[in-house]
């Protein structure tokens, strides 16, 4: 009997995934802008989809303004900043996306809303099309259910602010095809610099499932007479050399996202952890979101 081996494994090299030049982004709040004045200072051509008209307007306006502070903080040129303000298009038209080779949605913390944009996704777009989401704490494999073709569908978190802080959480589900990953980790990686790290698609995936239940914590001692937010978030500053307390940072990320994650992980591992305060409940049904509406644990 003649038995054939292979002496040693011969190195192939793997083809790099072609990068993704043209990017469509879904939303453009905190993450949406975010992400998409990230990709035209990287240099790629990005569309943005708004649901409302005002939004039209708005939405290179607030990327603009951003894009002025880095001018003034020496960090862009005048020239990089108008060239970066060239590649955005916005549209209300979420078919004006099908000639894109990303698509990341970055809409509300809200099932069903994402869940309706991704079917629509799904229309619209054809198999040339990866489509992500920067869901903090939906099922990506839920997402991808309700597309025509769930193995294009990834998550990618980014993290808030998106141009500063280099981490993504990259969530390929049990369909994803390693070509598909690999693509999309290029594109964090060579595309926009930053670092990629593989999760599981578990609700919160590594990030938030361990800081969320510290802001719960956090809001629960002030809530229980522990401490005032400032006495809490100077003890961490100090005492943990954290650099931002934990209400400082529940009112940026914005108390309506850290209620949505909360309820979401609460939903899938239902831990009396992830149960939101009622504080925080009542902060959100008054319109006391944080930063973003100016008022939170904080006044701005
Ligand atoms: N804020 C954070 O720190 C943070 C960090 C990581 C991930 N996320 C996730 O990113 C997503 C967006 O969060 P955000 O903080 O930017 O929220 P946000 O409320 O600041 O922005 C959401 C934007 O989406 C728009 N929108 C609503 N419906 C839409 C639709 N159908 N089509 C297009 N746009 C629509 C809203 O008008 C708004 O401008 C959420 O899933 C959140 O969990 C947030």
């Amino acid at each position: 009997m003649s038995v054939t081996t292979t002496p040693f494994p011969v190195a192939t090299e793997a083809a790099a995934p072609p990068s993704v030049q043209r990017v469509g982004v879904i939303g453009s709040g905190t993450m949406g802008a975010g992400i998409s004045e990230l990709c035209a200072t990287r240099g790629l051509s990005v569309t943005l989809a708004v649901s409302r008209r005002p939004s039209l307007a708005a939405a290179p306006a607030r990327i603009a303004a951003a894009l002025d502070r880095r001018v003034q903080r020496g960090r862009l040129t005048a020239t990089e900043r108008r060239a970066a303000l060239a590649r955005i298009a916005v549209t209300d038209d979420l078919a004006a996306l099908a000639d894109r080779e990303l698509i990341i949605e970055a809409a509300p913390e809200d099932r069903e809303l994402k869940k309706a944009l991704f079917s629509r996704l799904g229309q619209v777009t054809d198999d040339s099309t990866i489509l992500a989401s920067t869901t903090s704490a939906i099922s990506i494999t839920q997402l991808a259910a309700v597309t025509a073709r769930p193995e294009r569908v990834v998550g990618v978190h980014f993290f808030n602010p998106v141009v500063a802080l280099p981490l993504v959480e990259l969530v390929a589900t049990l369909r994803t095809p390693p070509a598909v990953t690999a693509r999309v980790a290029a594109f964090v990686t060579t595309g926009l610099g930053k670092q990629q790290i593989p999760v599981t698609d578990r609700s919160g995936f590594v990030v938030n499932a361990l800081l969320v239940p510290y802001l719960l914590a956090a809001i629960r001692m002030v809530e229980s007479g522990g401490g005032s937010a400032e006495t809490v978030d100077r003890a961490m500053e100090l005492g943990c050399a954290h650099p931002m307390g934990p209400l400082k940072l529940a009112d940026l990320i914005g108390l309506d996202v850290v209620t949505a994650i909360a309820g979401a992980l609460y939903e899938e591992f239902k831990q009396p952890l992830y149960a939101a305060p009622p504080t925080l409940l009542r902060m959100v049904e008054s319109g006391l979101l944080g930063r973003k509406t100016g008022r939170g644990f904080y006044t701005y």
